[in-house]
């Protein structure tokens, strides 16, 4: 019978993990689940998480003590819980979560999705722990359920007008700092007819903006129906022309393969956005090679011109590490430099964390907690200035949003610019999965404020 047992998913780390977050509920669906967003009321619950640096891989243990007493008091009142952790920390350390934590069922890693509703299944009826980190060499995306099925109110539907799309997973590039290459393997593209399919179906549950996705998602090279490989560029211009999509993003991309045909799309692609999330990493040629980065600031700084010349209003994003292992206080000024020099719309910054298995961890000078901290405090505050000061360069001007959802305050609304900023304005529920022109009135250090102007 449909829908009497509960699934809890709890996401941690990536838009790729929100994105297979979905897909996991969704997989239990056939199997008579719904998702729920009260853990006490779920038969399976699932910790999707994240490895990337040490506090992120550590959360799942603090969280998976407090679903001891939740396991508990359900035993207690005769009802039984599969804890299932997914996710790059179940790939990392699939048999150290069993020994550290009694309270886990299941461990299952970020290849074996597909295989969730036996693996559930098994765990209930053998009354077994059981650890699934194979990388299998079926296609998971080709195994899971068609996302056209109906799906129950779930709590990612707050955002129901824009979705994720995986279309590439995996990473090859073994930035010396990075676990993603040992957690989600080698890159993998996945076919355009079947994210053609996927895409539609999702249209067709009233999504109006798609971010692809991928942990290097403009290395794409999927198999097109011409039996050619397709460039994320062609990939994008086949689903700018489905009917009812209204906007297009992708992330994240590695500056190393941001090819011209991307760049070209910018200008000439109307539903892709204008903004490009760009890791840079560092600001010194000496690290960035310590990191294995494959570029020096002389290229992403050429890259940035291309991209600005095929669409000067493009709004750019990127991610920078502080204190990798021997960085010099003036290779620390380059990143800052290189920070001025570009200006940014949003940053997302990080103190280096030395992760097991990695290059760099093994570097002899790794920097004392002080100095990173430090560093990053410094490097923060430079972010912070830039992304107030090109959020109040929206002020004044009329930019179309998309709304997403209600607003906490009732009859307000919230939404997204083209550049990706939270906009805040009063208007009409029936508005939400709509683009209404918005004129800006105020800007805050993360969001923006405005009234509506057409409707
Ligand atoms: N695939 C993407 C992002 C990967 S993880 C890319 O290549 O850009 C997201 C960000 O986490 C990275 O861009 C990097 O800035 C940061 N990161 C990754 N490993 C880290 C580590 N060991 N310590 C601190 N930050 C890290
Ligand atoms: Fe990690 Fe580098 Fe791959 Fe990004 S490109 S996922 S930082 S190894
Ligand atoms: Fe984290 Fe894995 Fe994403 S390590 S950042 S959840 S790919």
């Amino acid at each position: 019978m449909p829908g009497t047992k509960k699934v809890f998913v709890k996401t941690f780390g990536c838009q790729m993990n929100v994105y297979d977050s979905e897909r996991i509920a969704e997989s239990l669906i056939p199997y008579g689940f719904t998702e729920t967003d009260c853990l006490e009321e779920a038969e399976v619950i699932v910790l999707n998480t994240c490895h990337i640096r040490e506090k992120a891989a550590e959360k799942v243990y603090s969280e998976l003590g407090r679903l001891r007493q939740v396991k508990e008091d359900r035993r207690a009142s005769g009802k039984h819980t599969i804890v299932t952790v997914a996710g790059c920390v179940a790939q990392a350390e699939g048999a150290e979560i069993m020994a550290r934590s009694t309270v886990v069922d299941l461990v299952v890693g970020p290849q074996s999705y597909h295989r969730l509703p036996d693996l559930v299944f098994r765990a209930q009826s053998e009354s077994r722990r059981i650890v699934d980190t194979n990388f299998p060499e079926d296609d998971k995306f080709a195994s899971l359920p068609d996302r056209s099925i109906a799906r129950p109110a779930a709590p990612h539907s707050a955002r129901a007008a824009s979705a994720f799309l995986t279309v590439q997973e995996g990473c090859d590039k073994f930035c010396t700092f990075c676990v993603v290459p040992y957690t989600r393997g080698m890159e993998f593209s996945r076919p355009v007819d079947s994210l053609l399919d996927e895409a539609r179906s999702l249209i067709s549950r009233g999504v109006r903006e798609l971010t692809l996705l991928g942990q290097n998602v403009n290395a794409y090279h999927g198999a097109g129906p011409d039996g050619k490989d397709w460039s994320l560029a062609r990939l994008i211009g086949a689903i700018a022309r489905l009917d009812g999509l209204e906007r297009l993003r992708y992330t994240t991309s590695h500056p190393h393969d941001m090819s011209d045909d991307l760049i070209t799309a910018h200008r000439d692609e109307e539903k892709l956005m204008p903004y490009l999330h760009l890791p840079f990493q560092s600001g010194s040629n000496r690290i960035l090679a310590a990191m294995n980065r494959k570029h020096t600031v002389a290229d992403y700084l050429r890259l940035i011109d291309k991209i600005r010349a095929a669409r000067p209003d493009i709004a750019l994003s990127t991610d920078v590490i502080v204190g990798f292992p021997s960085e010099t206080e003036s290779e620390f000024q380059e990143t800052l430099q290189l920070i001025e020099e570009v200006g940014f719309a949003q940053a997302f910054s990080f103190k280096y964390s030395p992760r097991p298995g990695t290059p760099a961890a093994k570097i002899d000078e790794q920097l004392p907690e002080e100095v990173k901290s430090e560093r990053l405090h410094r490097l923060q505050a430079v972010l912070a200035f830039e992304t107030s000061r090109f959020n109040e360069g929206c002020v004044g001007r009329v930019i179309p949003v998309l709304f997403e959802r209600r607003g906490r305050r009732a009859g307000q609304l919230v939404g997204r610019s083209p550049y990706l900023q939270p906009v805040h304005a009063d208007g009409a529920a029936d508005l939400v999965g709509r683009i209404i022109p918005v004129e800006i009135s105020q800007a805050g250090p993360n969001s923006l404020v405005g009234v509506i102007r057409a409707a």
